[in-house]
């Protein structure tokens, strides 16, 4: 349309004529347009349905890995890899789509339609084209280190802002405030610095095919004039040339800027096989545990340390429950206690020795019946900004809101549930330590479980708080089998059995009546220090 607007205008056609060719051009236009579009539409649709599948997987996958692994992860770093690294993907696979697939159609078009207008220049212009393509080829591995160490600056400056969000009320109550601040500035300036340099690869990439389009454009115009002048060209072929010449250019640029966006989806995509990769280190067994009633509990010969930490926390330790039977576990602070605990729930395995539940080695136990019949109690209870009821049922489906009533009352909340305004669906914020531990109770209660472990809070309650606790924990222990962490001698006034932790063994174990019996016990030494009746 353009050759024969242009050379019908010199050949002195009609208004009528040329009005009609530049209204044709414009429809081409329009739909050129709505097509480009229609395909963005398409594009999007397909990265965002296929991301999400993606994100939603991931975040699958890395709750069901194990807590070592979490503990070499910030919860921020995982975010970014679940959310920042699909979407760099899903920016990719749009800009393919819409740009790679598209540019590379429009460039080999051109070719053709050049090729068939003079052969020669068509020849010109693939020399051409394979050149600048070959140097944006070289060219794209300046850009790979630089995309890769941009992303992994800002998983850290995610991961760091979530950890000091999550620790604010520590840190501004230590005045920690600035020290945070100055840390923030380092990791934002490597990040600045990571993205700079990045930047400035991608700038000077675009400038070197500025100057190659000028210099390339100047010679298709040369070769146009030249063939013009030898009258093997009209001068409507010739500004046609000048014009596929320039169209050659939005494509090459679009697909530089690609080659940026498809570094980091390709970091991106590394990252997230890297993540997928992780395979949880406790396989998980098939025999369930007992289905009901109070569960047994064997520790034998049970020796632990932290993946990635060479220390021995436990050795040695063996420990026996019959149903139904309470341990009351006592010890300084880091002898251990809470470790055991870990591994009698199964979120670590020992590196020695065995734990069995209900007669079944937790190494084989099916997980589901695993996390149904064993209970925890931990030492600081995970509260979440939700209602009451999703707080209790931990956002599972609710067993009706009677047994949570009920349960809320054996944990002995019953008289602050009732002052809730909105009942179960009050939003649950500010409890104290000491509520947060009934609450912990009631979930307890809710799972029925067949041994419960209670890690005690070591903060200091108030006495009619105190006591509340302990009936919670006898109602709790009634018909179960339990293992109580205390850090105050006076709640294992009911246990059957006491074990003694230093320094990761066990330097006493025996029923808690002869221990407190035996004036010589380190447990009645203990109990004497601590002031409660033996
Ligand atoms: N996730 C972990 N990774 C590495 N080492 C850990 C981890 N948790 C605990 N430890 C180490 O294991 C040892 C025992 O810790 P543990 O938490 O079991 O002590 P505890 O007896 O429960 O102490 P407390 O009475 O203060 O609660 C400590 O030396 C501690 O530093
Ligand atoms: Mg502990």
């Amino acid at each position: 349309m353009t050759r024969q607007f242009v050379d019908d205008a010199g050949g002195g056609a009609g208004l009528r004529h040329l009005t009609l060719i530049a209204l044709g051009y414009l429809a081409l236009a329009v739909a050129g347009q709505a097509a480009r579009t229609v395909t963005a539409w398409l594009a999007s649709r397909l990265a965002w349905d296929g991301t999400d599948r993606l994100r939603e997987r991931l975040t699958e996958h890395a709750l069901g890995l194990d807590l070592a692994f979490h503990g070499r992860h910030t919860p921020g770093e995982l975010i970014e890899r679940v959310d920042g690294d699909v979407v760099a993907v899903a920016d990719f696979v749009v800009a393919f789509v819409l740009d790679v697939v598209a540019g590379v159609l429009l460039l080999a078009g051109v070719l053709v339609v050049v090729c068939t207008v003079d052969w020669r220049i068509g020849c010109a212009l693939l020399a051409y084209c394979v050149v600048v393509g070959y140097g944006m080829a070289r060219a794209q591995r300046l850009a790979v280190p630089s995309a890769a160490r941009s992303r992994a600056a800002s998983a850290t400056l995610v991961g760091m802002l979530e950890e000091r969000l999550a620790g604010v009320e520590d840190i501004r109550a230590n005045g920690a405030g600035e020290h945070t601040v100055r840390r923030f500035h380092q990791v934002s300036a490597a990040l600045f610095r990571a993205e700079n340099r990045d930047a400035r690869i991608g700038t000077m990439l675009l400038a070197g095919t500025s100057v190659a389009f000028a210099a390339g454009t100047a010679v298709m115009l040369g070769l146009a004039a030249w063939a013009v002048e030898a009258g093997t060209l009209t001068v409507g072929t010739a500004v046609l040339l000048f014009q596929y010449t320039l169209m050659v250019r939005a494509p090459f640029e679009r697909l530089i800027d690609q080659i940026r966006r498809y570094q980091s989806a390709l970091a991106g995509l590394a990252r997230i096989a890297a993540l997928l990769a992780e395979k949880p280190a406790l396989t998980p067994g098939t025999s369930p545990l007992p289905a009901a009633g109070p569960l047994g509990l064997r520790v034998e010969g049970v020796g632990f340390s932290y993946p990635d930490d060479g220390e021995q926390v436990l050795s040695g330790i063996d420990v026996t429950l019959a149903p139904g039977e309470t341990l009351g576990l006592v010890g300084r602070t880091g002898s251990g206690k809470t470790t055991l605990a870990r591994l009698v729930l199964r979120l670590h395995d020992p590196v020695e020795g065995r734990v069995r539940v209900g007669g079944v080695d937790l190494r084989e136990a099916d997980p589901r019946s695993l996390r149904g019949r064993i209970g925890m109690v931990t030492q600081d209870v995970q509260l979440f900004a939700a209602s009451v009821r999703d707080n209790l049922t931990l956002f599972r489906p609710s067993p009706g809101d009677e047994r949570l009533w009920q349960a809320l009352e054996h944990a002995g909340l019953g008289e602050w549930a009732a002052g809730l305004p909105d009942g179960l669906d009050t939003e649950l914020r500010g409890l104290s330590a000491g509520q947060a531990q009934l609450l912990a109770f009631a979930r307890a209660f809710l799972s029925d479980p067949g041994l419960v472990v209670l890690d005690e809070a070591s903060s200091r309650l108030d006495p009619a708080t105190e006591r509340r606790i302990e009936d919670g924990m006898s109602r709790l222990l009634r018909d179960r089998t339990g293992v109580i962490i205390a850090h105050r001698l006076s709640s294992l006034s009911r246990v059957d059995k006491i074990a003694v932790l230093d320094h990761g063994k066990i330097v006493e174990y025996g029923r808690r009546a002869d221990l407190a019996a035996d004036p010589d016990s380190r447990f009645g030494r203990l109990l004497d220090l601590a002031g409660v009746r033996r």
